[in-house]
């Protein structure tokens, strides 16, 4: 039964926080519900003891300073999880004097860097600097410099990568992937509207010459997450343009139509970045066309040869994506970095390394 809970809320967590790390806030915002989904207000109960593995799984212990974005989530095992034994994961502050490492996520903590400074620090205990969003949407602090152990972060250079979807080996029951049906050409669903987004006047140029399915707030049209996960997979194409441009800044906004099964038409870093980190044939890149016209008629070309299209499922036959835990799966691999680095080291220059 337990098991059953705890697998529904992971996919809902899942689901909810890939969505919409980084305009999270104002997705939140508008979607109270989903929190009441999440199971979080569980308290600790005898079951969860018990199941709790024996000291080999209590060795290192995380404090989560503040969940991301205010979703809490049971500090389930990360053994379970990830195959990270050895960790334990809490936020419970008043475990702060005993804990090996712990998680500040930027947005929470920027802003109170003195109350920082005054806090007294056991001497092996590691900072974690934790943020998933693009520096042009982190607001710089660099009284930070200094203040940290480690950083984990999308950027591959981190102390603790952990990027918004990975691509893993198909499981046996993956291995029958099959491209959904589709009733659609080119989609977009985007809440967060700004001008100055390239992304934005790229979709102006390109609806000229392709019609666009486009969903979310920025078109008063908000998806719930069963509309989401009804409407992506209609689609041949999605536009998977990021809010903002930079190294490894590849969102769920990519990884949720590849695991779908929709093609990503991207916007954001250039393509040897995203080719580092998923298959070339899996997505077309706004870079490989002089125009948003000339990529327009590429989409229009594919809508009409099958075989083409299915070309870009190629990587599918050993591949999939897996997205990622926010804040827990952070905390787990932190643990697990923590437990192999045991040596002295401070992040002197944070905001040199993240904002230039
Ligand atoms: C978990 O990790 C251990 C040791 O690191 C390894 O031997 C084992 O194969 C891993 N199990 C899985 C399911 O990946
Ligand atoms: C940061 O500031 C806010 C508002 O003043 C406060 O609620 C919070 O507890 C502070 N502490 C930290 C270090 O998170
Ligand atoms: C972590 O960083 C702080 C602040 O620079 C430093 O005082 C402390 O010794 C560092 N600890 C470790 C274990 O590296
Ligand atoms: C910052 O320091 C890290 C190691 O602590 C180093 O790898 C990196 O190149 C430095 N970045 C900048 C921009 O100085």
């Amino acid at each position: 039964m337990r098991s059953e809970c705890s697998a529904g809320r992971s996919l809902i967590l899942l689901v909810l926080i890939t969505l919409l790390c980084c305009e999270g806030f104002i997705y939140i915002l508008y979607m109270p519900s989903m929190t009441s989904l999440l199971c979080n207000n569980e308290a600790p109960n005898q079951e969860q003891n018990k199941e709790q593995e024996p000291d080999e799984d209590q060795g290192t212990v995380i404090l989560i300073w503040r969940w991301p974005f205010g979703h809490q989530m049971r500090a389930s095992s990360c053994s379970k999880l990830y195959n990270i034994t050895g960790c334990r994961l809490t936020d419970d502050r008043s475990e702060y004097e005993a804990a090996d490492g712990v998680m500040f996520h930027h947005k929470d903590i920027y802003n109170n860097v003195t109350e920082l400074l005054r806090m007294k620090r056991p001497p092996l205990q590691m900072w974690v600097w934790m943020n998933m969003e693009s520096p042009g949407n982190s607001p710089r602090q660099a009284r930070l410099d200094g203040m940290f152990n480690m950083t984990s972060s999308y950027r591959r250079d981190s102390d603790v990568w952990v990027p918004y979807g990975r691509i893993v080996q198909v499981s046996e029951r993956d291995r029958s992937f099959q491209i959904p049906k589709k009733d659609k050409l080119v989609c977009w669903i985007v809440n967060n509207w700004n001008m100055r987004f390239r992304r934005v006047r790229y979709f102006y140029e390109l609806r000229k010459h392709v019609s666009v399915h486009t969903y979310g707030g920025a078109f008063k049209k908000r998806l719930t997450l069963e509309e989401y996960y009804k409407i992506l997979p209609s689609c041949k194409f999605y536009l998977s343009f990021e809010n903002s441009v930079y190294k490894d800044y590849f969102t769920e906004k990519l990884f949720n139509p590849m695991k779908v099964g929709t093609v990503p038409v991207v916007l954001g870093s250039n393509r040897k970045n995203y080719e580092e980190f998923i298959p070339a044939h899996s997505f077309i890149h706004t870079d490989d066309f002089k125009s948003p016209r000339e990529l327009a008629e590429h989409l229009k070309f594919l809508d009409q040869n099958q075989e083409a299209y299915e070309q870009y499922f190629t990587w599918r036959q050993h591949f999939t994506t897996k997205s990622s835990y926010f804040g827990l799966e952070h905390a787990c691999r932190i643990c697990d970095h923590i437990q192999r680095h045991k040596g002295y080291r401070v992040v002197n220059n944070l905001s040199t390394w993240f904002w230039t």
